[in-house]
């Protein structure tokens, strides 16, 4: 069965084709970061012109010749405009096309996007979103079957980086700049707050930033590429020791990473070696698939779809919820 996922929940405009929630046929992304850098965060207005003026040219290119099945899409959580523009996309399609829709959600989506890669990936597994918006810690028990433990109490991780190398004048998005900037510096250069946490799952990155902002209006002459080290280094230790103990805590043997924060060199590299001395299993999502796609969105609307009789229903009731919870299945 091939799903057309849709995903245009923020700044990217995608689509994609995916054969039975595991094989990518396409994956078309259009990225808007270049329109929003100027103003060093996503403006809503330009992002939702950007996908009505984009979803058409990445719809062909993603469906081609193939033949569509059935179709899945974002509907939260995001900017309501831009979420508005895949729904009414996706909807006219699956009424044209008299075809089964789905609306996912983003962040479950993140979640399921290492099993496009490792198809043997299945429930129960540990689940760290680490995005631009949320960063949280679930137990997911089984398709649609879910158990949030901990959320961020204020930044997001993403967030966090961003406002970070904002600070540093690094531009936007700011992660892939600390990022490339951090292998340069010593992470032990700066001893910055490691917000823990202790006692709850929870996160907090809010404090590490003003911490990295009085540390920058204190010492006028400082090495950029140590305060990224040094940063990135207190975000990476917190969320690698807080996913290894609840996966420990809830006897879960894999973890699944997903986001754009995913993408991090040192995210990824401390998970495996963390992972391999707890004798954990870790899966980190190719580049590609760790930042805004449509392939993710595609693969769990497969999975919704063959787990939800009311597909076809769907066509009319298809709501978009810019602050969609993760939640069970009905
Ligand atoms: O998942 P995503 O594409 O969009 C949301 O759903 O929010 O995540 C975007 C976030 C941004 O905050 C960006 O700075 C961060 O992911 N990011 C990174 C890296 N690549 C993207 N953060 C750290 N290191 C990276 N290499
Ligand atoms: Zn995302």
């Amino acid at each position: 069965m091939n799903v057309l996922g849709i995903e245009t929940s923020c700044d990217e405009t995608s689509a994609a084709l995916v054969k039975d929630g595991k094989k990518i046929l396409s994956n078309v992304i259009f990225s808007q970061n270049p329109m929003h850098a100027r103003f060093r965060g996503i403006v809503p207005e330009i992002a939702s012109r950007a996908h009505v003026e984009k979803i058409n040219g990445v719809l062909e290119k993603a469906i081609g010749n193939e033949r569509v099945d059935a179709l899945a899409v974002t509907v939260g959580p995001g900017l309501i405009g831009s979420l508005l523009v895949g729904k009414m996309a996706a909807q006219a399609l699956a009424w044209v096309w008299e075809k089964p829709i789905v609306g996912v959600n983003h962040l479950e989506a993140h979640l399921f996007a290492n099993a496009l890669e490792n198809p043997g990936l299945e429930p129960p597994f540990l689940g760290l979103i680490v995005s631009g918006g949320h960063t949280d810690l679930v137990i997911v028990q089984d398709y649609g079957r879910y158990r949030v433990i901990g959320r961020t109490r204020d930044d997001a991780a993403g967030e966090s980086y961003d406002k970070v190398a904002n600070l540093l004048k690094l531009g936007y998005p700011g992660g892939p700049a600390v990022d490339l900037l951090a292998q340069q510096g010593d992470p032990g250069a700066v001893p910055f707050p490691k917000p823990f946490l202790q006692g709850s799952w929870d996160f907090s990155f809010s404090g590490l930033k003003t911490a990295v902002l009085y540390y920058l209006r204190k010492n006028k002459k400082v090495r950029v590429a140590d305060v990224c080290a040094s940063f990135q280094n207190s975000v990476v230790s917190v969320l690698t020791a807080k996913a290894v103990s609840a996966a420990k805590t809830f006897k879960l043997g894999k973890i699944s990473v997903g986001g754009g924060v995913a993408a991090n060199s040192e995210l990824r590299k401390r998970f495996q070696s963390e992972a391999k001395k707890h004798g954990l299993e870790v899966y980190l999502p190719s580049k590609s698939l760790c930042t805004d796609n449509a392939a993710m969105v595609a693969a769990l609307g497969f999975h919704k779809l063959k787990r939800q009789k009311t597909a076809a229903a769907a066509l009319k009731s298809l709501e978009v919820d810019p602050s969609l919870p993760i939640r069970n299945w009905e």
